[in-house]
């Protein structure tokens, strides 16, 4: 009998990843996908856009939970996957990354006795006043299997007290589902939806609380932007949680106002990749996108005071620029005056191909 397997997706960067792994999951007669989306996201332009670009079969069971603080939100989702695991439990739980969905259905089926798998393991920033900090480490805690994107992971986990033979270097699932998509993300033709063709412009997305929850830190952030738009034309796709802080601060028409800056609802994830493989520089506060324009060879300033992925600063075209203006807009121009790489550079397991690995590890050790 094939081994059922509940995939836990919640939020926007969940989907991302959950994409190649379902589709490797379903190639193999062993394993039993079922895909569970928490409802975390249910914006369209959070949720259902990326199924359909990414080619996500549709949800076996959506549990609803909606928006809430941390505590609500991971409660809720904790109750309704208890309820759900109870009615079949699964013979493994695979949660990515590292958001509310993740650690609350990693502590149901952690005391349910289902053996759990964390793809994204091992990443850290070492600042835990990031909610996602806690969240990695505890689900990393709770973990059977740990699929790591890079060797760094392998140090912080075993410093952690994690078993090595837990830990699996099987690569980056966010780059499968990049280089799957960028063959139609090159037919959207994004940069002439926003009048850029043939124009050198930059993107920018903001979204951390750090960021975006204090007055004072979103005026911060809108300096950036308006210093940014000065020098060349920058498109800004906005995150529900950013939009509905500029609007409570009101400083939402400062930034309409803000000439050469293009603020758009959330792009679709074809849309996106689209317009930052041609972008000549990219602001960012996410994970992913650090990885992404890695990849790509697209320079990228972090808006962050670390990262928990140092490899695209090391081997990528990523840089720490923290969040003062000036220093921010010193660092761009310096960017903007240097030569992108003429070549991405090449990681490790960042191929296309870490599905696949994933695949293989679960296989085996699921037929045992
Ligand atoms: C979550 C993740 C973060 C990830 C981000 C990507 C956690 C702790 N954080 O943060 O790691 O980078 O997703 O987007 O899980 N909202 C909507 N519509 C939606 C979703 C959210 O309007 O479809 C609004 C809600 O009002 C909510 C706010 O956005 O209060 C924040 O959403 P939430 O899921 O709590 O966290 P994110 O900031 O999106």
């Amino acid at each position: 009998m094939a081994a059922r397997i509940h995939c836990i997706v919640g939020a926007r960067p969940n989907f991302v990843k959950i994409a190649p792994l379902m589709r490797a999951f379903a190639q193999h007669a062993a394993l039993a996908p079922e895909l569970i989306h928490t409802g975390q996201h249910y914006d369209v332009e959070m949720s259902r856009a990326f199924f359909e670009d990414l080619e996500i079969p549709e949800p076996d069971r959506n549990l609803g939970v909606g928006s809430g603080s941390h505590a609500v939100q991971t409660a809720r989702i904790m109750e309704r996957y208890e309820a759900l695991l109870r009615e079949a439990p699964p013979r493994l739980l695979l949660v990515v990354g590292d958001v509310n969905s993740t650690i609350a259905c990693s502590l149901v089926a952690a005391k349910a006795g289902v053996a759990i798998a964390h793809v994204e393991a091992g990443l850290r920033s070492f600042d835990r006043s990031m909610p996602e900090e806690i969240n990695r480490i505890l689900t990393d805690q709770l973990s059977d299997f740990l699929f790591i994107t890079s060797p760094e992971a392998r140090e912080n986990l075993m410093r952690e007290g994690i078993a090595a033979e837990r830990i699996h270097f099987t690569g980056n699932v966010m780059i499968d589902a990049l280089f799957d998509s960028l063959p139609l993300a090159a037919r959207r033709e994004t940069p002439r939806r926003f009048g850029l063709t043939g124009r050198a412009y930059a993107v920018a997305t903001i979204h951390r609380p750090s960021n975006v929850d204090q007055a004072e830190n979103l005026n911060g952030v809108l300096r950036i932007l308006e210093g940014i738009a000065a020098e060349l034309p920058l498109v800004v796709p906005l995150h529900p949680r950013t939009e509905r802080r500029l609007v409570d601060f009101g400083l939402e028409e400062r930034l309409r106002a803000v000439p050469g800056l293009i603020a758009t609802p959330p792009l679709r994830y074809l849309e996106f990749q689209d317009l930052v493989r041609q972008a000549r520089l990219v602001l960012t506060d996410s994970g992913g996108i650090q990885e992404e324009t890695t990849v790509l060879g697209i320079p990228c300033l972090t808006l962050r005071p670390n990262t928990e992925r140092p490899i695209t600063i090391t081997a990528g075209t990523n840089r720490l620029v923290g969040t003062e203006p000036e220093a921010v807009l010193a660092a761009a121009r310096q960017a903007l005056a240097t030569p992108p790489p003429e070549q991405p550079p090449m990681l490790e397991g960042w191929d296309g191909r870490a599905a696949q690995r994933i695949t293989a590890v679960l296989a085996a050790a699921l037929a045992a």
